[in-house]
């Protein structure tokens, strides 16, 4: 028996990178999975179908800032599933941006970070917190990241909107609380994601230093980062709110 047995999640940005591990991670446990990504996550959702069974994932290509475009999936979701019990806010500019001193950053870009960052987290919620609160039950994971209690530098539009995610789990977890739903964010430390892998040049570069500021002296990878989110997801964190739960090797106390 699964830990999500029964439960039905949405992981934006759920194509590639983490956010494919975490909907396999979730339908391990027994959720139904919508891999929902600005990118084609078909692959994802037939991977997850032909392991688990065929209505245990699909995929819905859309952009997590547009609130047209958020409003289909939670719709999609709901008439495929009947509900919504675990939403995973992943989807971010991360990867693709490029180390930039702070005064360099276009504005386009900064707001672009900004809406898909925190906008995008903020219009999941809107639309799919009604349908939590009907059911008097949720679970909301909003995805931090370890640079948003240490800084790093040549990131403040990421870093920035990563701090966003801090206290917009505090706020929501006061607002939603009441109403069964519990809202926590999980701060991965540098995680060897295949989106990571692919920049190879800037990562090395910061490699041995990250390493050496952990207590676990050793690369983290999307799989080591399942065990938190399944208990963020799972009934065994049901008196867990507004929490952070940094998964990082020990780099960050939260
Ligand atoms: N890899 C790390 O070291 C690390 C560390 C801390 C936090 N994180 C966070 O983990 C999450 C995943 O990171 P990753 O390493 O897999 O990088 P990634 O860049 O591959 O992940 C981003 C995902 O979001 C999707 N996405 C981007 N814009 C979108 C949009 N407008 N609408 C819908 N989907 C969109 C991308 O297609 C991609 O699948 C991000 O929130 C990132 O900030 C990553």
């Amino acid at each position: 028996m699964g830990r999500l047995d029964g439960r039905v999640a949405i992981v934006t940005g759920g194509a590639k990178g983490i956010g494919k591990v975490y909907c396999e991670g979730l339908a391990a446990e027994g959720a139904r999975v919508c891999v929902a990504d600005i990118a084609d996550g078909s692959e994802v959702a037939a991977a997850i179908a032909a392991k688990y069974g065929a209505d245990r994932g699909f995929a819905v290509t859309f952009d997590v800032s547009s609130e047209r475009d958020v409003e289909g999936l939670v719709a999609s979701v709901v008439a495929r599933y009947g509900k919504i019990d675990v939403l995973v806010n992943n989807a971010a500019v991360f990867s693709t941006l490029q180390p930039t001193e702070p005064w360099e950053i276009d504005v386009a870009l900064w707001d672009r970070v900004m809406a898909v960052n925190v906008r995008g987290p903020f219009l999941m919620v809107k639309h799919a917190a009604p349908h939590m609160i009907t059911a008097k039950y949720g679970k909301i994971i909003n995805i931090a990241s370890g640079t948003a209690y240490r800084g790093i530098p040549h990131m403040a539009h990421y870093v920035t909107s990563k701090g966003a995610m801090l206290g917009f789990t505090r706020a929501l977890s006061r607002d939603l609380g009441k109403h069964g739903i519990r809202v926590n964010t999980l701060a991965p430390g540098l995680i060897m994601s295949d989106s990571i892998m692919a920049n190879t040049e800037h990562i090395d570069e910061m490699r041995d230093a990250v390493i050496a500021a952990r207590s676990i002296k050793r690369d983290g990878h999307p799989e080591d980062l399942i065990g938190a989110l399944v208990f963020l997801a799972s009934g065994e964190s049901d008196f867990v709110a507004g929490q952070t739960l940094a998964v990082c090797g020990g780099t960050t106390s939260t």
